[in-house]
């Protein structure tokens, strides 16, 4: 029988790098280049993100996520702004208050439904901020597309939500780190899911689909592009070495790589969706949108669960695990996880 490997459902950042980005990696290797984003490769990838966002969408590349979140908020804030988004959304919860903390803004959680912010929410949240002799002035919605819970906004959503908020005065931040996952769901194109859809601005992934380590915020407006090279070398975010984020993202887009990962992301986390609401005692807890799965299980399977594939321990209070697939997951290995979840319940 095949065993499933370890880490094999923890995160989609424990999966490696694709090889078509190691050899990328390799080919900028050969030669010297300019520092600091003025190489050619980095003109190159700019330019495949501007295939799918638009000719004017001005791109700035970083290492991490958080880096992203924080320099694309930084774009549309200041230190007297309140940033509204889901009370589970990463940059909430997940990022030791980074935003607060480079920016100065106040970030307001609200109630998140399957994950999701709800205009109804939102409504309520900016009556309340109606003070500003007291407190931050609203100025952007983010939204994470998917969400953390593993959810999507339909592109209908979507749009209700961004109408909302520009009604109001409002940016619209995207923390895309599974966009990738979310478009090949939808079948959306990228920018049916972005610009086309009212977002301002956009952390878009590539770390969990593949990439070593690249991120990118991604500007529509031309006036709010202006303040980004220096914001992101203020921020400590200008690789000197620009040429091997750039690569990264070259390989991503070629051959559409990014939606051929997400694709069988998605796919893995179907089969394994639909494998363990099979087991008597699991419980599905959240629809399988993307490339997470959330279940409850019984109290006494956390620990051999995690032992066989270091899921997340999601809510402990209700023994719910998130399990996440990557673009190199094996059927076979999700067979075997699900084989051994399933002889618990035996
Ligand atoms: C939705 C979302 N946004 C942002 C991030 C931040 O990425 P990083 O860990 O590279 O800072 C993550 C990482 O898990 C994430 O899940």
């Amino acid at each position: 029988m095949t065993t499933s490997p370890p880490f094999l459902l923890a995160s989609d950042n424990a999966s490696g790098v694709h090889p078509a980005v190691l050899r990328r990696l390799q080919a900028v290797n050969a030669a010297h280049a300019p520092g600091y984003g003025s190489d050619e490769h980095t003109r190159q990838a700019e330019q495949a993100f501007q295939a799918h966002f638009g000719d004017d969408a001005s791109i700035f590349m970083v290492a991490t996520g958080t880096a992203c979140n924080v320099l694309a908020l930084q774009a549309v804030t200041q230190s007297i702004d309140a940033v509204f988004c889901s009370d589970i959304a990463h940059l909430f919860v997940d990022e030791c208050s980074a935003p607060e903390h480079a920016i100065g803004c106040k970030l307001i959680g609200l109630p998140a439904l399957e994950g999701k912010v709800t205009p109804d929410a939102l409504e309520r949240a900016l009556a309340f901020q109606q003070d500003p002799y007291h407190r931050n002035r609203a100025k952007v919605l983010s939204l994470s597309q998917g969400t953390e819970y593993g959810t999507l906004y339909s592109l209908d959503e979507l749009r209700a939500l961004t109408r909302l908020a520009h009604d109001r005065g409002l940016k619209v931040h995207l923390d895309g780190a599974r966009l990738a996952n979310a478009a090949a769901a939808l079948g959306a194109p990228l920018r049916a899911l972005t610009r086309d859809a009212g977002i301002d601005v956009v952390s878009f992934g590539g770390t969990k689909n593949g990439l070593m380590m690249a991120e990118a915020v991604i500007v529509f407006d031309a006036e709010l592009a202006g303040r980004m090279p220096a914001l992101r070398k203020q921020g400590m975010q200008l690789a000197s070495k620009h040429r091997f984020l750039a690569a990264q993202y070259l390989a991503y887009f070629e051959d559409d790589l990014w939606l051929h990962n997400a694709r069988h992301a998605n796919r893995m986390a179907a089969r394994l969706a639909a494998r363990l609401a099979a087991i008597p005692g699991m419980e599905l807890s959240a629809p399988t949108q993307i490339n997470m799965v959330f279940a409850r299980v019984p109290p006494d399977w956390v620990a051999p669960l995690q032992r066989l594939s270091r899921c997340n321990l999601w809510l402990p209070d209700t023994s719910e695990l998130r399990f996440v697939t990557s673009f190199d997951t094996t059927e076979a290995s999700i067979d075997a996880f699900a084989d051994a979840a399933g002889a618990l319940a035996a």
